[in-house]
């Protein structure tokens, strides 16, 4: 029988997902992919927002010559895939569950932490680190990984969150505690990212990146919350301070 605390979280999209009888999850536990799982694929699920971040990543990524390799750092359940068909699109996670969704979607899935990647140099045309930089404690380990699996002229897409107090309120207070768009706890704002650090590590391994700042259109966030929109585009915006995205090719 499901408790009252279950029927609040599951109508409020709460947060932490504790169930009774689950142990508490710290920020950023990887468990939460696990106990979130079926709510990967779910058109107004915990991880809607990534929904629509994936479709402003893909629009980054060139089409694909024959036999292009694509390798998505931190992959989840593959919710790339749909935007980029045509590529052999390699998955990295740790998430058992979400690699397994991840495969019926096409992709190649690897079990493996993005800080140590089981594939050799230079096998991918595109690397992409959608929503993981803000995830992990070895920023330079990560995009050194990155870099080295990139071949010469193959391109780096990212998007991920500063390091900043206003990212802190936005994706934290009002994104996973006031609006429900990311589960609550999934962030630990310790790891968000240094924008001026993360441009340096890729410039050590040969990779100019290039910032844009980008933010959901008010306007389908609005129509989308009165449920008249399934989706809400992804628009760039001034500031690089919260949310960005960021591209830039390996020197060949
Ligand atoms: C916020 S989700 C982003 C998923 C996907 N990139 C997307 O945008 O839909 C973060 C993903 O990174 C994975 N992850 C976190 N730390 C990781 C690590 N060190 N190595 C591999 N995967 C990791 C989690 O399991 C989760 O699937």
């Amino acid at each position: 029988m499901t408790g009252t605390r279950e029927r609040f979280d599951a109508a409020h999209g709460s947060p932490l997902c504790q169930p009774a009888g689950r142990p508490h999850l710290e920020p950023n536990d990887p468990e939460l992919y696990e106990r979130l799982a079926d709510q990967w694929w779910m058109p107004r699920g915990r991880f809607v927002m990534l929904h629509w971040l994936a479709a402003a990543r893909a629009q980054l990524i060139p089409r694909p010559r024959p036999g292009a390799v694509l390798v998505d750092l931190g992959c989840g359940a593959g919710l790339l895939a749909p935007h980029i068909r045509g590529y052999h699109h390699v998955g990295v996670d740790l998430s058992h569950e979400a690699l397994r969704q991840a495969a019926k979607h096409g992709v190649q899935p690897i079990r493996a932490d993005v800080l140590a990647v089981p594939l050799p140099n230079g096998r991918a045309d595109v690397v992409v680190a959608g929503e993981i930089l803000e995830h992990v404690a070895d920023l330079p380990r990560a995009v050194a990984e990155a870099c080295r699996l990139l071949r010469p002229g193959g391109l780096l897409v990212l998007d991920t969150l500063a390091d900043t107090a206003l990212c802190r309120l936005v994706a934290v207070g009002v994104a996973e505690r006031l609006l429900g768009l990311a589960p609550r706890g999934v962030h630990d704002p310790s790891l968000f990212v240094d924008r001026k650090a993360l441009v340096r590590e890729c410039a050590r391994h040969g990779v100019r990146l290039a910032l844009r700042g980008i933010r959901p259109a008010l306007l389908d966030l609005l129509a989308w919350s009165a449920r008249l929109r399934p989706s809400v585009r992804m628009v760039p915006t001034a500031t690089t301070a919260v949310l960005f995205q960021g591209a830039g090719r390996k020197k060949g």
